[in-house]
């Protein structure tokens, strides 16, 4: 069984999807965390974010492992443990232009497609690209002023210019998280994150 849970920028998907494998007993996966690694290994050897060539050589040189682990997903590069580096800021303002390069998306997808189900597949684009074969494809919205505040709660922001960054994202990632036609669509603003959590798992069977 493969479920996926797309959806745009801030409307809570990590949170809902680890929630969700966590009560069905199996491995979450987080397809960002690997446009992360490629992102961080082009700051870290001085590669351009616009070219994909120089990128993905040195990826297939020394190769990244997204490990899907059940207290949470690593990715390691050999013997390097990349996963507390992948949140910085530095990576945040890079990973954007990484993911609009085709090759790269390609990468990412193929490493994701040898990942043994079952699994709960969270990014933008799992429903539509990655695994059109998913059983169960759920896509988060809510609207952008309460995405907005939520993340003003996590970080000191002014809220207007954090809404209109998030509408301006909205139209950047378009192409790439349109939601699949068989996705259910659920608004992360009508309930806190065990309602919606709680939404999701109503859907899916019970687990065994
Ligand atoms: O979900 P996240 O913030 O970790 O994602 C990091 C970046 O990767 C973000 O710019 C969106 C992009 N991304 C994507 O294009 N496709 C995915 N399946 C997952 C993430």
């Amino acid at each position: 069984m493969i479920v996926t849970i797309d959806g745009v920028a801030a409307s809570g998907k990590s949170s809902v999807a680890s929630g969700v494998a966590r009560r069905l007993q199996l491995p979450y996966v987080s397809s960002g965390l690997l446009y992360r690694a490629a992102a961080l290994v082009a700051l870290d050897e001085g590669l351009p974010t616009d070219r994909a060539e120089p990128l993905l050589a040195s990826l297939e040189a020394q190769p990244v492992e997204l490990r899907p682990l059940p207290e949470g997903n690593e990715v390691w590069r050999g013997s390097q443990d990349l996963t507390e580096r992948l949140h910085t800021s530095e990576v945040d303002g890079s990973v954007s232009a990484v993911a609009q390069l085709q090759p790269l998306r390609e990468w990412v997808n193929d490493h994701l497609r040898q990942l043994p189900p079952p699994f709960v597949a969270e990014g933008r684009d799992m429903g539509t690209n990655v695994f059109p074969q998913a059983e169960y494809k759920f896509y988060l919205t809510a609207s952008p002023r309460v995405r907005a505040e939520r993340r003003v709660q996590e970080r000191t922001a002014d809220l207007e210019s954090v809404e209109a960054a998030l509408v301006l994202r909205d139209a950047r990632d378009a192409r790439q998280s349109a939601p699949a036609p068989d996705a259910r669509h659920i608004d992360t603003g009508l309930g806190n994150l065990e309602q919606v959590i709680a939404k999701v798992l109503s859907y899916l069977p019970d687990p065994a």
